[in-house]
């Protein structure tokens, strides 16, 4: 087995990160409404840079409020925000943790648009249509859009030059642009979701003129050293709701717009896959029914024409098995196709919580690793084959010996972790100390994502927070340790909120 590759430098072209791991994008919706951010995202921010990432990479961060994907998140829209990302910095830096802020435009993908992106028509408040490259809604939740003027187009692509200036002028470490998951910058590069007949839509090279016009803006902006990454779905999988939609973009296509943006000024690529957020393959796993059953319902007053019907879906279990033929689906299909390319060690029985395997067995973990640890890899190593820059991969990584081995056989050069950093903050110290990976892993049973519509983001699961064995208890004191765990989970969700933000009296 490789050693120690987690714990080389990554070198950039003018950056240097001092390990191998970036927290991916988490959003959390625990900022102000008005997109100005709050001691909780300090907070949140702070935990993964104590818990040795080399990098956070930002959870998007809308440049415009035309381009929020929901209320609650903080924003870069304008410079008025800029000393709020200045402490964002000051705070990670102080563990020599790098800051990549996402830059992100929704175009029609919004989750809850707010009060600010609604119209009222005839005395009804309504979503109002978001830019896109098409008027079709998204499959999911089915909020409107519209083809977007070339006016409009070039504002968007300075509106990301802006904000690029802006997190540099905040003293962060580079951005990200969020070209992937079926965001605006996506929208256009997808040969499944863009519709325009103009300079902007048709042939690939059409449908990166966008990304192509924004880097070279940002590069205008804010020069040759600033550090500058783009996330590109790598493969789209665009037939989900209905499946006989088409596909999307190949790994083909892919190649190219990877090997544009080189030519273009990019510095490094993330990784990911998927025409939509969330995608029954990103992040995989299970669909969260029982955690949309509690919160989904706030997708109901944002007009959504799909919302409604999803909310019936996952209100009723006995619907559930309906919803997961369509959306398991691919999952099912793309495991026949996929081999994992590499191994991690094998998982040791005396590695896990005692408690925790009570719950999930080491055999029943082994396999959740199989099935969910590396899922881009294979791919992923395809586009590295194919680029002279560094490239990030995501997708349900938290083994050392697997890292390792994936940036030794050459597969990416580094790995970006979402939840399963959620999980274990500090999952970074572990590796440092030798494990192989967490006593307490995730189990990618994506309660967290279905929980961000409405609750503070953490690991909302119950079989991570076990206090005692459940075994051979009565009745009562089995509910005892239910209870215990709910507990220990609520602290650990609401530990974001500590310290609190400082309380303030306007001037008269
Ligand atoms: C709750 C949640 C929120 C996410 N928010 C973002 C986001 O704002 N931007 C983004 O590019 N990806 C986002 N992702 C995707 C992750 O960054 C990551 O690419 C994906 O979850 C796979 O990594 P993982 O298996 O380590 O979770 C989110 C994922 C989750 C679970
Ligand atoms: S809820 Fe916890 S265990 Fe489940 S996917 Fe999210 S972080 Fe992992």
């Amino acid at each position: 087995m490789a050693s120690n590759e987690i714990f080389q430098p990554l070198y950039f072209r003018h950056l240097t990160v001092k390990n191998r791991v970036f927290r991916s994008s988490v959003t959390g919706r625990w900022d102000n409404y008005d997109g100005s951010g709050n001691q909780a995202r300090v907070n949140w921010e702070n935990k993964f840079a104590k818990g040795g990432v080399g990098a956070i990479i930002s959870s998007y961060v809308p440049i415009s409020l035309e381009g929020r994907i929901t209320p609650n998140v903080v924003m870069i829209d304008c410079d008025e925000r800029i000393p709020f990302w200045q402490t964002i910095a000051e705070a990670v830096h102080r563990y020599e943790c790098k800051y990549i802020l996402q830059l992100s435009h929704a175009g029609r993908q919004r989750d809850i648009e707010g009060i600010e992106n609604t119209e009222t028509i005839r005395s009804q408040i309504k979503p109002r249509p978001a830019p896109s490259t098409t008027k079709t809604e998204d499959q999911v939740n089915g909020l409107p859009s519209y083809e977007m003027p070339i006016s409009q187009i070039k504002k968007i692509i300075q509106d990301f030059a802006k904000a690029a200036g802006r997190a540099k002028a905040a003293g962060l470490d580079g951005v990200e642009l969020h070209s992937s998951h079926g965001y605006l910058i996506n929208q256009f590069l997808s040969s499944a979701i863009n519709e325009r007949n103009d300079d902007y839509g048709g042939s690939l090279k059409n449908r990166y003129r966008f990304l192509k016009e924004i880097v070279q803006a940002i590069r205008q902006e804010v020069g040759e050293q600033f550090h500058l990454q783009a996330k590109i779905s790598i493969r789209e999988f665009n037939n989900i709701i209905p499946p006989w939609q088409p596909s999307g973009n190949t790994i083909e296509d892919a190649i190219q717009i990877c090997q544009w943006l080189e030519e273009d000024g990019v510095d490094a690529l993330h990784i990911s896959r998927g025409s939509t957020f969330p995608h029954p393959l990103l992040p995989s796993g299970p669909f969260p029914y029982r955690m949309l059953r509690y919160t989904y319902d706030t997708m109901t007053s944002s007009g959504g024409k799909n919302s409604f019907r999803n909310v019936i879906f996952f209100r009723y279990p006995w619907l559930w098995p309906l919803f997961e033929l369509i959306w398991g689906r691919l999952p099912r299909k793309v495991s026949r196709r996929y081999k994992q390319p590499i191994q991690g060690l094998k998982i040791q029985d005396q590695w896990l919580d005692e408690y925790f395997k009570e719950h999930i067995s080491t055999e029943e973990f082994q396999q959740l690793l199989n099935k969910h640890q590396g899922t881009i890899l294979q791919d992923a190593k395809t586009i590295k084959d194919n680029v002279n820059i560094p490239i990030i991969t995501t997708g349900g990584f938290q083994q050392a010996s697997y890292i390792n081995q994936a940036i030794a056989d050459g597969y990416t050069d580094g790995v970006s972790m979402a939840r399963t950093l959620v999980a274990n903050n500090d999952l970074v110290h572990h590796f440092e100390k030798g494990k192989d990976i967490a006593p307490r892993p995730c189990t990618y049973c994506n309660e967290c994502l279905g929980a961000y519509l409405e609750l503070p983001l953490g690991c909302y699961t119950l079989d991570r927070f076990y206090q005692r064995s459940i075994k051979n208890l009565s009745r009562s004191e089995s509910k005892k340790a239910d209870r215990e765990a709910e507990v220990a989970r609520t602290r650990e969700v609401m530990s974001v909120f500590d310290p609190p933000p400082k309380p303030y009296v306007p001037p008269m």
